[in-house]
């Protein structure tokens, strides 16, 4: 990629070339002083957007990947960051003309989700992997029923992770194909083994490639202090992206 000061602040994660797929991540931290660069590469509308968000860190996040989407959506199509356009899938799923694409953000991680050779679409999610939730009660909610009994057998200390890492596959799956959560989450049966297992939804085999992405080490292991009495806390994350071939089904 050629350089620029906010695009050499992604870290390509490594994927297997066959994927045809450019998983980016980016991470707060290393996006010192460079407001001006990412207002820069915005449009009035995202600039307005930035502004409404009540949290800080939440709107820095979401400006920079939406500035480094447009720089390497520009590139791909060779024209300027302000002539990309974007137009909105009916459950509100961004695309652009001739690039497949999708965005994530979570804590102090983002990631994008590229394809600009193959005819594929794609879904991309970071969660973080929560040690206060009620893994049990959100899995009864989300899960399916092979899921929940396959839960059910870790111990406290395995379920964050086991729990984290299935919900972002099934977002990945839900927005490779642009329905979002009204889909319905405990549809679609991925499970949280390494690696990972066949899809089913609604209990029939699918033919989507789903891969546990490999994050950078930073941001697996990542220590955050503690909020007291039952604030949330994050010791990882963990991304999962989805891939759809044109043959896939269309669920929405
Ligand atoms: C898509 C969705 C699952 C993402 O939720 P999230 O985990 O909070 O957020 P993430 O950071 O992982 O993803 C947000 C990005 O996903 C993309 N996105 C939005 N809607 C999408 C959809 N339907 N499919 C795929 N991607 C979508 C956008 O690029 C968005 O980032 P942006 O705001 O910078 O443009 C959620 O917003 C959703 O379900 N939206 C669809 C609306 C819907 O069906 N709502 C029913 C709620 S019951």
């Amino acid at each position: 990629m050629s350089p620029h000061p906010l695009t050499d602040a992604l870290q390509l994660l490594p994927l297997e070339a066959s994927t045809g797929v450019d998983v980016w991540q980016l991470e707060l931290a290393h996006l010192h002083e460079l407001d001006d660069t990412v207002n820069a590469q915005l449009s009035a509308d995202e600039r307005l957007r930035v502004k409404r968000f009540a949290n800080p860190a939440q709107a820095r996040l979401w400006a920079a990947i939406r500035a480094c989407l447009r720089l390497l959506l520009a590139r791909c199509k060779g024209c300027t960051t302000q002539e990309v356009e974007f137009s909105l899938g009916k459950h509100g799923k961004p695309a652009s003309q001739g690039v497949s694409f999708n965005v994530s953000h979570s804590g102090s991680v983002g990631l994008i989700a590229l394809s600009a050779e193959q005819p594929v679409q794609v879904g991309v999610d970071i969660e973080t992997v929560s040690l206060h939730r009620d893994v049990m009660e959100l899995a009864a909610l989300v899960c399916t029923a092979d899921e929940q009994a396959a839960l059910s057998k870790l111990s406290d200390h395995e379920l964050p992770l086991a729990f984290a890492r299935m919900w972002s596959r099934k977002e990945a799956w839900l927005k490779a194909h642009g329905v979002g959560l009204g889909f319905g989450a405990s549809r679609v049966n991925v499970g949280f083994e390494m690696p990972t297992r066949v899809v089913e939804v609604d209990g029939v085999p699918d033919t989507a490639t789903l891969i546990d992405l490999p994050l950078t080490a930073q941001a697996q292991t990542r220590a955050r202090t503690r909020a007291p009495e039952g604030g949330s806390s994050v010791d990882a994350y963990v991304g999962s992206l989805c891939i759809l071939q044109p043959t896939s089904p269309d669920v929405g």
